[in-house]
């Protein structure tokens, strides 16, 4: 299972990189618009940086443009995806940027049909926003059993990529399902490298060869 990173900042993605353990970057409207600054330059400059797939929102909501908004963003960088919001215009502006061989993420997935029209129309990767679900008292992995169920039945090459991640547990029970990505926020990446037995660990044998070289000298 890849490892994408959710954000639009820089540094975090600069720092992640840097351990060697990010595949990709998503970003939304959102994120980018808490970095402030043009999201072109920021983008290309996170293409630069991580040389995997970056996904691009666009924030038209007519098919006509998306599809100009989409070239617009593929045209900045191999690396980019273009992400479109599951809506009618979302799936025919997908069609029409997949039959140019514009990668293209279908987001804002909440239900396993979304997911099957998705890649229906030649989505790259769908989204479905697991932490969103469980917000509402509905259980987000379930639905990620049933997309992975439903592609690899049906045959689609559509990738499950698994969004609005809030811990550890997301992260693992989408990899012994099946998907094929997961989007972190840097905060759920820091969870993914804590347990309180191997800072324990570390502090023990740090002391215990310390005290071994006071003995001998
Ligand atoms: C995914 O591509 C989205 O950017 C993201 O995972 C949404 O997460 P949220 O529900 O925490 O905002």
């Amino acid at each position: 299972m890849k490892l994408f990173v959710d954000t639009g900042n820089l540094k975090e993605i600069e720092q992640l990189t840097a351990l060697g353990i990010v595949d990709g970057v998503t970003t939304n409207p959102s994120l980018m618009a808490r970095e402030g600054g043009d999201p072109r330059v920021i983008l290309k400059e996170i293409c630069g940086i991580v040389k995997g797939p970056v996904s691009a929102e666009v924030v038209a909501t007519d098919a006509e443009g998306m599809i100009r908004e989409g070239r617009e963003w593929a045209a900045l960088d191999p690396h980019i995806v273009v992400k479109v919001p599951f809506t009618r215009a979302g799936v025919q502006a997908c069609k029409t940027l997949a039959s140019e061989k514009i990668n293209v993420n279908v987001t804002l997935i909440f239900s396993a049909p979304q997911a099957w029209l998705a890649a229906k129309v030649g989505a790259a990767y769908v989204s479905p926003f697991v932490g969103r679900l469980d917000d509402i008292g509905q259980t987000g992995m379930s639905l990620i059993q049933e997309i992975v169920d439903l592609f690899t039945n049906g045959g689609y090459a559509t990738k499950v990529l698994v969004a609005s991640v809030r811990n550890p547990i997301h992260v693992i029970e989408a990899g012994r399902m099946g998907a094929d990505v997961v989007t972190c926020p840097p905060a759920v990446i820091d969870q993914l490298f804590k347990h309180p037995l191997t800072d324990i660990g570390l502090e023990k044998f740090l002391k215990d060869w310390e005290k071994a070289q006071a003995a001998k000298a």
